[in-house]
Parts: structure tokens; C-alpha cells; sequence
């Protein structure tokens, strides 16, 4: 199998095993050119025009327009989460979270982030994966339009990749500025604190995530805030000590019945994990709704969202 030489060494981030194993699906995605990842219902997807149908269903109902207005109309959640052994100095401490941008569905979505975030006071940004609308083929409109997304912003960036996304963009996110977390932690400083922020590969397609390996060198006992595409991941989470999960992955539904009962999701991880705030054992953790859309720029009693987790100590 022939690998880029500029992915070549991605092998020592990810590890030889997730790297090997990720370029092998990928190479698949491409070899089998059409064929669709999907699980649970959207195994539909592989047998007729899931998408076609849904547009068909949304304008046959009247529901199209507003279902698009949702769209753009994208929301700020505030989730302020406790933790015992935060130190004193990450007492506030805010990370936004952008996930399933999809940033190349619609050309007016790019504008309407920054505006959305461009008011927001944070610390640090997490990207939890899914830049781009398809699941192989070309990436660079997708990733032009994320950086264009977060040229403007500061504050430091971090991100991990989805089930939608190839190795490839890494290099080009990263020369702008948005560090990837390949199985990987790194240790975010306020005075002598540290705050271990934790980053693994996607775990629900790909499967080419290592939480043992993303957290070996990592202080005990630091706090340990993890990055997953997708939720799924949460007992071996919680298993490893990590305090709280941020994912994305289920867009919550995307199309919701009244009140934000999911009636499409893959079933990879149980109903009351896949939207919002929610808790296991231990564990704390977060599902985002999503920023962007899947497949139609349409959602309906779900709406999209931007998250500012604030971490508070006690
Ligand atoms: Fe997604």
C-alpha cells in the first residue's frame, strides 16, 4: 500500500498499529468508491438515497424551510462542569467546543460561526472531529473553510479526527495552527498547575483509538479532560481515570422528534449519552448536538450548537 511521504511519520503520533490500521480503512473508503460507513439506521444509507428520501420527506411536509433555518441558527450551551481535583488555578478555566463542522455542506456556514463565536470569552478551543461532509474524496474544501473558520481566533487550538476524516488534513490543519491529538495528551499550564488535556483517534469507524497510549507519560494525578469523536468510548474512560469526556459524533439526532427524541443514531453508545450533559459512574461527559450538519443542511427539534465548557473546582 503506498503511504504520502509527508504521513509517513504520523506513524510515531498515532502509534504503528492505529496508524497502519487507519490507512488500510482509508485506502478501503477509497478502493470501494461510494460505499458508505453506515451502522444502526443509517445502514439504510447503503441501500437507497437516505438523504434524497429525508429532502423529499422534509419539502413534501412543509418542514423544509424552516428545517434549514435551523441550520444557521446555531446555539451557544453553556455547561459548567465540577471536578474535586481541579487545581485552584484552573478554577473557570473555558474550552469551546466546535464539533461536526462539516464546514464544506453549505458556503454561507463559515461565515455564520465566526459570527457566532466571535463574542465568546474562552481559553483554549476543542475540535472533536468531522471537517468534512463526505467520508472520503477530496478534503481541501472542507479544511479551507475550517481554517477560514478560526483564522481570526487566538486562543489556542486543539483537535481530533472523526469518522469523516483522512490523515491528510492533519498536516495542512496543523501548519495553521490547530495542534491534533493522535492518541496524544498534552499538558496545558496556569502557573505551577497543569491540566491534562487528552486526544484519541476516531473510535467509531477508524477504530484507531489508544486512550493507554494517549496517556502514557501523563501525570496521575492531573486532572484529565478527554477529546473522542464519539462517546462510545465512555467505560474505558472512565476505567483510565479520566474526568471528562468531551465528543460529538451523533449530531443528537439531527432530525428529532418534539422534544429532542432521537429517532436516527448508529447505536454505538446507549441513548442517554448521545446529547448533552450526562454522567457514568465517575465520569463526566459532554455530547455535543454539533455545529454543522450531516449529509443535508437540515435539523429539525435539535438544534446546533457551539459549547463553552466551563471547568470548576469542587
Ligand atoms: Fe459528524
Amino acid at each position: 500500500m503506498f503511504i504520502p511521504e509527508e504521513l509517513q511519520h504520523y506513524a510515531a503520533r498515532l502509534g504503528e498499529a492505529e496508524f497502519a490500521a487507519r490507512m488500510a480503512a482509508e485506502q478501503g473508503m477509497l478502493d470501494c468508491r461510494g460505499a458508505r460507513q453506515g451502522k444502526g439506521l443509517f445502514r439504510l444509507e447503503n441501500k437507497i438515497d437516505l438523504y434524497g428520501l429525508i429532502e423529499f420527506c422534509l419539502k413534501l411536509s412543509g418542514f423544509w424551510n424552516r428545517a434549514v433555518r435551523n441550520y444557521f441558527d446555531i446555539q451557544v450551551v453553556k455547561n459548567e462542569v465540577r471536578l474535586k481535583n481541579l487545581p485552584p488555578e484552573f478554577d473557570g478555566y473555558t474550552i469551546l467546543q466546535l464539533s461536526d463542522l462539516h464546514s464544506d455542506l453549505h458556503p454561507d456556514f463559515p461565515e455564520r460561526v465566526k459570527e457566532i463565536i466571535a463574542p465568546l470569552v474562552y481559553d483554549c478551543l476543542a475540535l472533536t472531529g468531522d471537517f468534512r461532509t463526505c467520508t472520503f474524496g477530496e478534503h481541501s474544501g472542507a479544511t479551507v473553510a475550517t481554517i477560514d473558520i478560526l483564522a481570526e481566533l487566538e486562543q489556542p487550538k486543539f483537535a481530533i479526527l472523526g469518522n469523516h476524516d483522512f490523515l491528510a488534513k492533519v498536516p495542512v490543519m496543523e501548519a495553521a495552527g490547530i495542534r491534533f491529538l493522535l492518541n496524544e495528551h498534552i499538558l496545558l499550564r496556569r502557573g505551577e498547575a497543569e491540566l491534562c488535556l487528552i486526544g484519541i483517534d476516531d473510535p467509531n469507524f477508524f477504530k484507531t483509538h489508544n486512550l493507554e497510549r494517549a496517556l502514557d507519560g501523563a501525570p496521575p494525578d492531573a486532572t484529565k479532560v478527554l477529546l473522542s469523536h464519539a462517546p462510545q468510548t465512555c467505560t474505558m474512560a472512565e476505567e483510565k481515570g479520566i474526568d471528562l469526556l468531551i465528543a460529538g459524533h451523533t449530531h443528537g439526532g439531527q432530525i428529532c422528534l418534539p422534544g429532542g427524541y432521537l429517532i436516527m443514531h448508529d447505536r454505538s453508545a446507549p441513548r442517554h449519552i448521545l446529547s448533552g450533559a450526562w454522567r457514568e459512574g465517575k465520569l463526566q461527559g459532554y455530547t455535543s448536538r454539533g455545529t454543522g450538519c450531516s449529509g443535508l443542511p437540515v435539523r429539525l427539534n435539535c438544534p446546533a450548537e457551539v459549547t463553552l465548557h466551563t471547568l470548576r473546582r469542587g
